[in-house]
């Protein structure tokens, strides 16, 4: 399947005054996810939210969008709970799994923070963080990864893509490791759903999570969890209300519900999961592979006009074939706000910072970087432009 990206561009009403390349941070929503949410918002506003077959109709539109998230992700609908962003989706696995002190859980030393401070915090419980080494390309060698691995050792949980190297992981090679060690493994995949066709039962891991509005395009406050179903009921709430249990009001006792919706302590953010509906259809429409094609077309032209640049050093696994989009660079003597700032007043929006990996500044000894991350929608066009205009600053 070839992308339609005039009919793509139409959607994006950003596009009159911006080039958007940006998608690691946030990603720009297409007209069909703001029509999604405002028509809700429209309808709640001139009727009331509890006009009973409103309600009703709104609840199962919720259930749909949760079947699509199950659908895209290869997984079943009671094993999908919707969160408001995937920091929080992190924070029930790491809360609610039982800990004995002593056990160990093992993350990537290009984490982001909220796949990192989490997982830290458990070390009150007793419980020891170990931070595995990526090698000089970023990515995970499994033997080392085997040997890394101990007798202690209960969850591996990591970033399927790196939001500050673009490295991609061997997800499905490091779940089967941990497998074999009876290891649990959480597949942070906030920079991969809407970009990688995923299939958890092939990744055959026991935790997913992703938030909505970066390479799915959904809106902010959407994003769900994956839990394995077998798991479902080992996990503890760390929240806890009418959304997920059931009250035995005469006996004064409650239990939660036994699918992943026990992790929806209370009313549905709304606007944001139809939103999140209407974004899985728009990338189910065009098609998560083709998707994935154009995006590896675009990191390919993106890097070899990079290198045209004199004085550029760009971070990241050498090889394309470990790493998609997310493009973090410096150029000697240009501070990466100074480049940033230079392309949005030109109205292309790239971004400058740590991105909260700080281990990747330290590594190349650098205090911050600018980072391109291209999606479908963008054009090659619009990589010659940025890439002019950062020949301008030289
Ligand atoms: C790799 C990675 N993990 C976790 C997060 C945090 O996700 P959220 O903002 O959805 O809580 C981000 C956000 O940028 C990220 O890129």
């Amino acid at each position: 399947m070839t992308i339609d990206i005039k009919k793509i561009q139409k959607d994006m009403p950003l596009l009159d005054k911006y080039i958007y390349l940006n998608t690691a941070a946030a990603s720009a929503m297409p007209q069909p996810v703001v029509d999604a949410m405002t028509s809700y918002i429209q309808k709640q506003a001139s009727i009331g939210p509890y006009l009973p077959s409103f309600r009703q109709e709104t609840y199962e539109n919720i259930e749909i969008v949760r079947e699509k998230s199950a659908i895209l992700i290869g997984a079943k609908k009671e094993e999908i709970a919707f969160v408001p962003n995937g920091s929080m989706a992190v924070n029930f696995v790491s809360g609610g799994l039982q800990w004995e002190k002593g056990d160990e859980v093992i993350v990537l030393d290009t984490e982001m923070l909220s796949n990192y401070v989490p997982w830290l915090a458990l070390e009150q419980q007793g419980v020891h963080l170990k931070i595995f080494k990526t090698n000089l390309n970023y990515m995970v060698d499994l033997d080392k990864l085997e040997k890394f691995i101990t007798p202690k050792t209960k969850m591996i949980a990591f970033a399927h893509m790196s939001n500050a190297s673009g490295a991609i992981q061997p997800a499905k090679e490091i779940c089967q490791l941990a497998k074999q060690k009876n290891v649990l493994t959480l597949i942070n995949a906030n920079q991969t759903v809407g970009l990688i066709p995923i299939d958890v039962k092939d990744l055959d891991c026991d935790f997913l999570l992703t938030c909505g509005r970066k390479w799915l395009r959904g809106p902010e406050g959407s994003g769900i969890l994956y839990v394995r179903q077998e798991l479902i009921q080992t996990l503890t709430p760390i929240m806890i209300g009418w959304g997920s249990t059931n009250w035995d009001y005469r006996n004064n006792d409650y239990s939660f519900v036994t699918t992943a919706k026990r992790f929806e302590p209370g009313c549905p953010v709304i606007p944001s999961i139809l939103g999140l509906g209407a974004a899985i259809d728009y990338a189910n429409d065009i098609g998560i592979h083709a998707i994935h094609q154009q995006v590896k077309l675009l990191t390919t032209y993106l890097l070899e006009q990079l290198q045209s640049i004199e004085g550029i050093v760009i971070y990241g696994p050498q090889q394309v074939a470990n790493r998609l989009s997310i493009t973090p660079f410096n150029i000697k003597g240009i501070s990466p706000d100074d480049v940033t700032n230079y392309l949005a007043q030109h109205g292309v929006i790239i971004e400058a910072g740590t991105f909260m990996a700080n281990t990747i500044m330290e590594r190349n000894s650098i205090n911050k970087m600018a980072r391109f991350s291209p999606h479908y929608f963008n054009t090659f066009k619009e990589i010659d432009i940025a890439i002019s205009l950062i020949k301008e600053l030289r």
